[in-house]
């Protein structure tokens, strides 16, 4: 008999354990695990396979109460899913939310994904595990079709933004960079790792769509077989010098003794066609994925450093200028978009010799 509730997300109706959890990144207790907060993480999935326009294999090969897999398999037309969890717990609440929603494209499996994943091939593979995804990358990498599709979140957090240095250098053999930088440093951290691990089997890589929201990080990748796919993406690895005493950032294709962090993934975080036919329609939380989708296509996505308002206030101990302001003002003189990565944060492909001329000549002192 499942303790659970019944719920709706999206256009999916969900049985969920009662005690779920609704905010922050989840507890783990004794139930299977659901949070609600994860919502507009499964509507971003939902999107993203609605805008592919075809015929799809789906494994989510961590799937919990089915809840990605469910509405993916109800919202997703011509999907094939396959609801997998190692826990025997989980399967009775995959059948029920299949039952629920009478599907008959869904089927419920109780394997160890790495299993699952060197037995079948599929066009999309999900891993959303607790904590970092490093165990299971291997697999996916293998378990995915040619061309294929993987989609990572990774929780771990505070390695990859660089509240725990050795971990994040353990686990994914990179340096983290603290301070206004760190989000989108931890992101392109994990593509940089995922760019290494797919090379050794000779492949390459193409972010589709990469993000950070809430307590997490998320990438959604397009697999390129060949060793010059590999080759490819490996060229785009960079390290960065970071002085917060002047402010410079700069790239390098190598390491010194300046450019200290990384490496980091030097290229695109999306492919801003494919963003353009994600349609919010009927998702859980439309209002936050038309903004996020809004902010997505008009950031500048191949610079791999950013800069805070504030740090510019402090340097140069004046006040801010309205960010809108600023950020149409920097525009008339070189590119420069707001970032997803925090709301004082802004990219740019002028000089900070010229940020910091704009700034101050728009800052009310
Ligand atoms: C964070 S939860 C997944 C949440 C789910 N995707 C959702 O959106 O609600 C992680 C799940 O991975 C499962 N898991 C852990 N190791 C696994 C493995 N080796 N193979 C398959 N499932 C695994 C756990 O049982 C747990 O249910």
């Amino acid at each position: 008999m499942l303790n659970g509730i019944q719920i709706q997300e999206g256009l999916t109706k969900l049985i969920v354990p009662v005690d779920h959890s609704v905010n922050g990144p989840g507890r783990i207790n004794d139930s299977i695990f659901f949070n609600e907060q994860m919502a507009f993480n499964r509507d971003v999935s939902v999107m993203f396979l609605r805008a592919l326009g075809k015929k799809i294999t789906v494994a989510d090969a961590m799937s919990a109460t089915g809840s990605r897999a469910v509405r993916i398999a109800k919202e997703v037309p011509n999907s094939i899913v396959t609801a997998n969890d190692i826990n025997s717990d989980a399967i009775p609440y995959i059948e029920a939310n299949i039952e629920l929603n009478e599907l008959t494209n869904c089927t419920s499996s109780r394997k160890n994904l790495h299993s699952l994943l060197a037995e079948n091939v599929f066009d999309y593979i999900d891993i959303d595990p607790f904590g970092s995804p490093m165990p299971f990358l291997h697999s996916a990498i293998q378990g995915c079709k040619r061309y294929g599709i993987l989609a990572i979140t990774a929780t771990d957090t505070a390695p990859l933004a660089g509240a725990h240095r050795a971990k994040c250098e353990r686990r994914y053999q990179s340096r983290p960079i603290r301070g206004p930088m760190c989000h989108e440093g931890g992101l392109r951290i994990l593509l940089a790792t995922m760019a290494r691990e797919m090379a050794k089997f000779d492949k390459g890589m193409t972010p589709v769509l990469s993000f950070y929201a809430d307590h997490y990080f998320r990438v959604y990748i397009h697999i390129e077989d060949g060793a010059g796919n590999a080759d490819d993406s490996l060229s785009k690895l960079v390290y960065l010098s970071y002085n917060p005493e002047t402010l410079e950032r700069s790239i390098s294709k190598e390491m010194d003794k300046d450019h200290k962090y990384g490496p980091f993934w030097g290229g695109q975080l999306f492919d801003k066609e494919h963003l353009s036919k994600m349609d919010p329609t009927n998702t859980a939380k439309e209002k936050r994925c038309i903004k996020m989708l809004d902010l997505w296509k008009h950031e500048i996505d191949d610079i791999p450093y950013l800069y805070d308002m504030s740090e510019i206030s402090s340097y140069l101990k004046i006040s801010t200028p309205r960010y809108e302001t600023f950020l149409e003002k920097m525009n008339e003189c070189g590119k420069t978009s707001a970032t997803h990565m925090g709301p004082t944060l802004f990219k740019t492909e002028l000089e900070l010799k010229e940020i910091l001329s704009i700034f101050k000549e728009h800052s009310p002192m």
